[in-house]
């Protein structure tokens, strides 16, 4: 693993200035940031979607498969129980990662997509009625909104909408607005992975409870930029997923609060969540394995806790002060090219730029920018509401991860240039 060497722009955090690391050291921890596409060096410009991963991670899920692999919590053998003991590690890991004050706040889940149905079907069905409101924001994906439709569908549910403004930016006296003596739960994302705008969580968290209302965090697009205290921010439940976090797809976390959490009936039914079970009546484990029915992720669970690891190595701050920087440049560099259009842009966003420029269709310039070795992801980006709200088709977007440098953004920089050339 690369060492914090050689540190380079000081990026203020919290009155503290903290260091960014040396970012061409850390790109070797990444193999596949040193081949071609198209004959061009590959420029990843899509961690937003899934992030790219260390030799670390890699290693650790061939180790896996190659000297301990077996089922967890079953065998009566030395294999189930090494990789008993690994899984097992992973909560540990991941429970010190978010400040959980247990390993037995973190559910393992396959996806963040995962963690909000488990949410919606479990504590919603139990807890919310007919006339209840939950709260979502204007820029939710898809996996914070259907959920809760689903719900409205099967309990006469209310859903409620934060608006963003012009700019992208969300603001609690809109938040505020919409609270109700019936809001029971704020479904909200902690970072807009359109917009890169970052939700003010602590103080709406404070606001909420004050009502009497939960709140759960998609913490997909926050965690990767900003790390995460579930203790500090008192949330009640806060999901996120693996694979953006430089870990394997296939995995996802549901933190959740012990009380909270004690008081939700199991997900789904089978193997493993149960404590005894005959065909008249079974009863269930306590959390958290009383929502991990059947067998788990096991492998992608263990990856991620060593990609856990690694970012922890790197230090959440410095990869923040990382990727402002770059953002920065980037944010400086592409508003020179005339008819570029960045949208959202709010104060302090996270690294995430979406774009358009004049008279260019978005897929024709991702098209080109492809071409030139340089990857985004162009469309709704799973936030079709929000193209809605910003009267828009799509974006392209460049969401950055630890590891984009400012090679990276002049290559995005004349891959767009080119586009226009070619386009206009
Ligand atoms: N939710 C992922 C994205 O924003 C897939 O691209």
């Amino acid at each position: 693993m690369s060492k914090l060497s050689a540190l380079t722009e000081p990026f203020g955090t919290g009155g503290n200035s903290v260091q960014a690391f040396d970012v061409d050291k850390v790109r070797a921890d990444f193999p596949i940031l040193s081949r071609e596409v198209y004959g061009k060096p590959l420029v990843f410009f899509d961690s937003g979607a899934s992030a790219q991963k260390p030799r670390v991670v890699i290693d650790c899920i061939r180790e896996a498969y190659e000297s301990y692999y077996s089922n967890v919590h079953r065998g009566a053998h030395y294999l189930s129980q090494r990789a008993t003991d690994a899984y097992e590690e992973a909560r540990v890991i991941i429970a010190k990662f978010m400040n959980a004050p247990s390993d037995k706040n973190i559910v393992i889940t396959s996806s963040v997509t995962e963690s909000i149905n488990l949410v919606a079907a479990t504590w919603g069905r139990k807890f919310l009625k007919e006339g209840d409101e939950v709260i979502v924001s204007e820029m939710e994906h898809h996996a914070n909104i259907v959920p809760w439709q689903m719900l409205r569908e099967e309990k006469g549910i209310i859903i409620k909408v934060v608006p963003v403004r012009d700019d992208g930016s969300f603001h609690l006296q809109d938040f505020e607005a919409c609270l109700s003596s019936r809001t029971k739960l704020v479904a909200i994302t902690e970072v807009s992975n359109v917009l890169g705008t970052r939700v003010p969580i602590k103080e709406l968290t404070r606001i909420a409870h004050e009502r009497g209302a939960k709140v759960l965090v998609d913490g997909a697009q926050g965690i990767v930029h900003q790390g995460v205290d579930v203790q500090a921010l008192d949330v009640d439940f806060y999901g996120w997923t693996g694979h953006k976090l430089y870990g394997p797809s296939g995995v996802g976390i549901l933190y959740g609060k012990a009380d909270v959490l004690e008081s939700m009936p199991p997900f789904q039914g089978g193997g493993d969540m149960i404590v005894r079970v005959t065909f008249e009546k079974t009863t269930f484990q306590d959390p958290p394995h009383r929502f991990e029915a059947g067998t788990p992720p096991i492998v992608q669970a263990i990856g991620l806790g060593a990609a856990v690891k690694y970012v922890e190595e790197l230090g959440m701050k410095s990869i923040a002060a990382q990727e402002h920087s770059t953002l920065a440049y980037a944010q400086q560099e592409l508003a020179d090219i005339e008819g570029y259009r960045e949208v959202g842009t709010a104060p302090d966003k996270a690294a995430i730029i979406s774009f358009l420029v004049d008279g260019l269709h978005p897929f024709d310039v991702a098209a080109v920018l492809d071409r030139q070795g340089v990857a985004t992801r162009v469309g709704q980006h799973c936030a079709e509401p929000l193209m809605d709200r910003m009267g828009i088709e799509g974006t392209v977007r460049a969401s950055f991860g630890l590891y984009n440098n400012r090679a990276d953004v002049d290559a995005l920089v004349a891959g767009i240039r080119k586009a226009k050339e070619m386009l206009s």
